[in-house]
């Protein structure tokens, strides 16, 4: 471990924490973690990561584009070493689920929810807290509108349920897509996405963006969200399809405003504050709606586990002890 790491005491824990962690609850596989797929119903084989005792709480992490469940890597040992019970799907087009071509999927983040609600039933999960990183926003808040019965509480870390969460500078170009109304249009708009976002250098700065602590990224995240996207054909269409699609999560913005005004779950909003994609006012907004949401503000950018994992973890078993 390099000189200077650790930088304060609460760092040493989580360090020593996870040492103890890996060594005693790795299972037989060398993983801090079981990885496997389920088979739903339409033939998707969901990729996940899983760990933790499953009698204990579950906690579903729902990743954010450009990623996977790999983003959840160092996250799930300190979660299970508490006890929860931690599942981590990768969305079809994502990571290393595998969609069958004659299924002609619709990527849309209707059909995103419902194809983590059919891996929910597979695994006869019944209620969980939804940890959300950006996509996993209106995923988890679709979710939680359809089986509010299954909701523990949530953690938001980036992920938005209010208008003034867009941030100014990143939007433009998505807007773009949504405003196109033919193909000519359409294909305009996707083209300087395609060779912007979804390049390594665009994926990369996803993840540099904002950050306090860019020398903790390990490149190895954003080569494998890269590869996944550069090496399967079609997945760029993927995920322009998504990012077109991401509009039709702003009409349902007053449903899920009005589910947490009735319902008052628990709430943790814990933001990147440097993050230029969701932005600090759609972490405050959710206090307008349910009076004890918990809005913390870290100097971080989007994929702040990356680089906050210690000070994260800390927060979120905090408010999971208080809270459940
Ligand atoms: C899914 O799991 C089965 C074993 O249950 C395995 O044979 C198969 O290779 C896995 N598929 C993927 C895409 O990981
Ligand atoms: C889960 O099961 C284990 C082993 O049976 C038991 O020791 C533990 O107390 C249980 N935990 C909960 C939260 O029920
Ligand atoms: C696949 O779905 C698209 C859009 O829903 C539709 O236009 C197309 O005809 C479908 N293709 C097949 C082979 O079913
Ligand atoms: C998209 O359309 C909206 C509403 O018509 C407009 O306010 C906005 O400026 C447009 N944005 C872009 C990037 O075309
Ligand atoms: C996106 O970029 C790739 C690689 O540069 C290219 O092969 C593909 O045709 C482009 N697609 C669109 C929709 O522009």
């Amino acid at each position: 471990m390099a000189k200077g790491m650790l930088s304060n005491f609460s760092q040493l824990v989580l360090c020593l924490f996870s040492f103890l962690t890996l060594s005693h609850q790795t299972p037989a596989g060398g993983l801090p973690y079981t990885v496997g797929n389920v088979t739903l119903p339409n033939g998707i084989q969901m990729f996940y990561r899983e760990a933790g005792p499953t009698n204990g709480t579950t906690l579903l992490l729902l990743h954010g584009f450009p990623s996977s469940s790999h983003q959840f890597r160092n996250f799930i040992p300190i979660l299970a070493a508490r006890g929860y019970h931690v599942v981590a799907p990768d969305y079809p087009g994502f990571g290393f689920t595998v969609v069958p071509e004659s299924l002609n999927y619709t990527y849309s983040f209707a059909a995103l929810t419902q194809s983590v609600a059919a891996f929910l039933d597979a695994k006869d999960i019944t209620a969980f807290v939804p940890y959300m990183h950006d996509y996993g926003g209106p995923i988890g808040f679709r979710l939680a509108l359809q089986r509010p019965q299954s909701i523990l509480a949530f953690i938001s870390q980036n992920a938005n349920a209010y208008i003034e969460g867009f941030g100014a500078t990143f939007w433009p170009p998505i807007f773009s897509l949504w405003n196109a109304t033919t193909p000519a249009q359409f294909q305009a708009a996707a083209a300087p996405i395609n060779d912007t976002a979804l390049t390594l250098a665009g994926i990369k700065s996803q993840y540099t963006t904002g950050s306090a602590r860019p020398e903790r990224l390990e490149p190895e995240s954003y080569w494998l969200d890269y590869a996944l996207i550069d090496e399967q054909a079609g997945n760029r269409d993927v995920q322009i399809a998504l990012l077109t699609d991401y509009r039709s999560n702003v009409p349902l913005y007053p449903a899920f405003q009005a589910y947490f005004r009735r319902a008052q779950p628990k709430l943790l909003a814990a933001w990147g504050k440097n993050d230029i994609i969701f932005v600090p006012p759609g972490a405050e907004a959710f206090k307008r709606d349910i009076l004890n949401a918990e809005v913390v503000l870290i100097d971080a950018g989007h994929f702040l586990l990356e680089t906050n994992l210690g000070q994260m973890a800390g927060l979120v078993l905090d408010f999971l002890k208080k809270s459940l």
